[in-house]
């Protein structure tokens, strides 16, 4: 049985990044070596799923970002000033050993919550990411997430607007 804790900002005193394994090198070097000092210069908070050991098993990294109006979709820009307020999901990366166990979900779904919380106090109309590849998109795209451009099947960059957000908690928890 996996005794999981519920996220938490990532401690880097307490929290044992050092044999995270994504399957993803770049992810996992972020945890290590960048993840704290993007929080020490405020671009970046992570927030971690650690085991009882607190060995980290997930991570997600947020900040706020902005979109400007021309590379916007309709939906995002309509109404919205130029730059259109957003808050970056920057990686979401789940240790390999934990895979398919909801974990990747149950994270994603608190940065969501999360952003709702945020929005309430300094407006953002949506939540972006990048997808790491085509099978991450629709990864994301079960999540409510579209593509800046729908009919780019490449396309990788992604947004759920933040009135949609209470939509996908109900739907995945
Ligand atoms: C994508 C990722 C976060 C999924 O985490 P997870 O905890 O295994 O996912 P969940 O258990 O919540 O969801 C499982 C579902 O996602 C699918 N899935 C698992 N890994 C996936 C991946 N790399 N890409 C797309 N879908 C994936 C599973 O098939 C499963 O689908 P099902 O419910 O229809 O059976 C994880 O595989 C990962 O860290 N990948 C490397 C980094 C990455 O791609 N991050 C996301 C892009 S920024």
């Amino acid at each position: 049985m996996i005794e999981l804790r519920r996220p938490v900002l990532l401690d880097p005193r307490q929290h044992d990044r050092e044999h995270f394994d994504s399957g993803e090198p770049v992810f996992d070097e972020w945890l290590r070596r960048y993840a704290r000092q993007n929080r020490r210069r405020d671009t970046a908070a992570t927030w971690v799923i650690v085991d009882a050991k607190h060995v980290v098993v997930a991570y997600a990294s947020v900040a706020m970002t902005r979109i400007h109006r021309s590379a916007a979709p309709v939906t995002l820009a309509k109404g919205a000033p130029n730059p259109v307020p957003a808050i970056l999901l920057g990686r979401l990366a789940v240790d390999r050993r934990y895979a398919n166990l909801g974990i990747g979900t149950a994270l994603a779904a608190h940065v969501l919550a999360t952003a709702a919380e945020l929005n309430e106090k300094a407006a953002c109309r949506a939540v972006v990411v990048t997808a790491l590849n085509s099978r991450a998109r629709t990864w994301w795209e079960h999540l409510g997430f579209r593509a800046f451009d729908p009919h780019d099947p490449e396309q990788l960059d992604l947004y759920l607007l933040t009135s949609e957000i209470q939509a996908t908690l109900r739907h995945v928890r």
